[in-house]
């Protein structure tokens, strides 16, 4: 009999992260939902158990609240014993959306570009505190949440970690041909350096310097964010060669997040971070998929086009 494999899906209440809870259930894997609101995990658990997954639990997890993920890890070390599979989706925009409708009307993030950022003006607003937030949630959490899990994760025998990314962490965005070189040297890139350029983003991003050191000036937090787990990814992957580390663009996809814009559904959406989860043991790994398509860390030109 086949060995069961357990899945952390973060973020799993909505969206994406629900779906990808879906598809890996229907695929045979144990698989823990977690949400930072007791209430709404525990309603998408029971929605699925009502369709027939049973093989879907709730826990409790705050991706940016160090006790929860103790709390979350104590629980899978004594109910599991290891874990296989640990798939990063919970992100936030860093961004206000001030008019939906107007919002929706320029096509949404996807036709972000700086470019044009004079057309999303008093459309979106990015303050600080948001978008310290969002690196806050989409990058230093995952690193915490990731080093938590590694000793779990080597206890199986096929450890995947999906780190769920953007088309916005294309190094396209960034202006700093040095430091774009930088990130992409990944044999000389360290942790520390990494956490160092993030560091030097905030400054910036605080001081109205971003367009100064060539950050991106629209959807600036998200997109150094994303571009900061590319990097993390594969720096772990270097490190942890007994882990299958991969980061996914899931698409463009309808959910809360994007007002409901973009042409994939949840469905599409969530088989690229489904198939990194389930790759087979010499699978790739620091690779970027764009849905379930191996794709660059730097275009030359919009990687929306
Ligand atoms: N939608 C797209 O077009 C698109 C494109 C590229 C990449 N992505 C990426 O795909 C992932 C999922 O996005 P989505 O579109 O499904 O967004 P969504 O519908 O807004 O869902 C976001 C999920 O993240 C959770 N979350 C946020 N902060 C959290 C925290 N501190 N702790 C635990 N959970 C937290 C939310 O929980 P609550 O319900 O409690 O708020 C929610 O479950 C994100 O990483 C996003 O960057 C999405």
């Amino acid at each position: 009999m086949e060995e069961k494999r357990y899945a952390i899906v973060t973020g799993g209440n909505r969206g994406i992260g629900y779906e990808i809870c879906r598809q890996l259930a229907s695929k045979g894997v144990e698989v823990i939902l977690t949400s930072r609101n007791q209430d709404r995990g525990e309603e998408a658990v029971k929605k699925l158990n009502a369709s027939g997954f049973s093989n879907v639990v709730f826990h409790q997890l705050d991706i940016n609240d160090l006790s929860s993920i103790s709390c979350l890890a104590k629980f899978v070390q004594t109910h599991f014993g290891k874990l296989d599979i640990l798939i990063n989706n919970a992100g936030e925009m860093g961004v206000i959306v001030l008019h939906e409708e107007e919002f929706r009307a320029t096509g949404g993030y996807v036709h972000v570009l700086d470019e044009k950022a004079h057309l999303l003006t008093n459309v979106i607003e990015e303050p600080y505190e948001l978008g310290e937030k969002c690196l806050k949630t989409n990058y230093y959490a995952i690193k915490t949440i990731t080093e938590a899990f590694i000793p779990l994760l080597q206890l199986s025998k096929s450890p995947r970690i999906v780190n769920v990314s953007s088309l916005y962490g294309d190094l396209y965005w960034l202006h700093n041909e040095k430091l774009k070189e930088e990130l992409q040297d990944i044999d000389n890139l360290t942790d520390e350096r990494l956490d160092e350029i993030v560091q030097w983003f905030l400054t910036d991003f605080k001081d109205g310097q971003l367009k100064k050191n060539g950050w991106p000036l629209t959807v600036s937090a998200y997109k150094v964010s994303k571009i900061a787990l590319n990097a993390y990814t594969r720096l772990m992957a270097k490190q942890y060669k007994d882990i299958l580390v991969n980061c996914v663009h899931p698409g463009s996809v309808k959910t809360d997040m994007s007002s409901q814009t973009g042409s994939a559904t949840v469905e599409e959406g969530a088989k690229g971070p489904v198939m990194a989860a389930l790759l087979p043991d010499n699978g790739p790994s620091g690779v970027y998929f764009n849905q379930t398509q191996i794709g660059i860390f730097s275009s030359k030109t919009s990687p929306f086009v």
